[in-house]
């Protein structure tokens, strides 16, 4: 039996140890968020938040998260609350297909908890290797910044 937190809910599931956590998320717990890219650890679709650092899901298996919190898109805010970085994208119109948006939210955020002053560059860097094949790139530069200012101001 693996045990592990997901978005503050405890989850108790009987599975193949092996599989990869994105498909144990999107298949047995229905959290469309992390997206099946490439499978290969290469575009950061799938990625999400394991004990606050961000994680290639597709990479990893289940087992590895065995008593450890995962929080993924959905587990960020709500509706009616929604975190400053997901704000932030809707409010610059950061997403043109959408499907690297959660990889680029959960690479925020991870970069922001980390850096809440990030150089253009150190920007750059941490989002680099997030694939956007729609050519989106300076509304979710200008996102990233705006939620910057946020969360510098207080916003959580
Ligand atoms: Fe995991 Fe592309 S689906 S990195």
């Amino acid at each position: 039996m693996l045990a592990f937190e997901v978005n503050q809910h405890a989850v108790e599931l009987d599975l193949d140890p092996k599989i990869a956590l994105m498909h144990v998320l999107r298949n047995d717990l229905k959290l469309n968020g992390p997206k099946y890219g490439c499978g290969l650890g290469e575009c950061g679709a799938c990625s999400v938040l394991v004990d606050g650092t961000i994680v290639r899901s597709c990479l990893i298996p289940v087992s590895a998260v065995h008593g450890r919190k995962v929080v993924t898109l959905e587990g960020l805010g709500t509706n009616d609350r929604l975190h400053p970085v997901q704000a932030a994208f809707i409010q610059a119109q950061a997403a043109q297909c959408g499907y690297c948006t959660n990889g680029m939210i959960i690479a925020t955020v991870d970069l922001l908890s980390r850096n809440p002053n990030p150089t253009m560059d150190e920007v750059k860097a941490a989002l680099s290797h997030h694939l956007c094949r729609c050519g989106a790139h300076v509304e979710i530069l200008n996102a990233v910044e705006l939620a910057r200012v946020a969360m510098s101001a207080g916003a959580q």
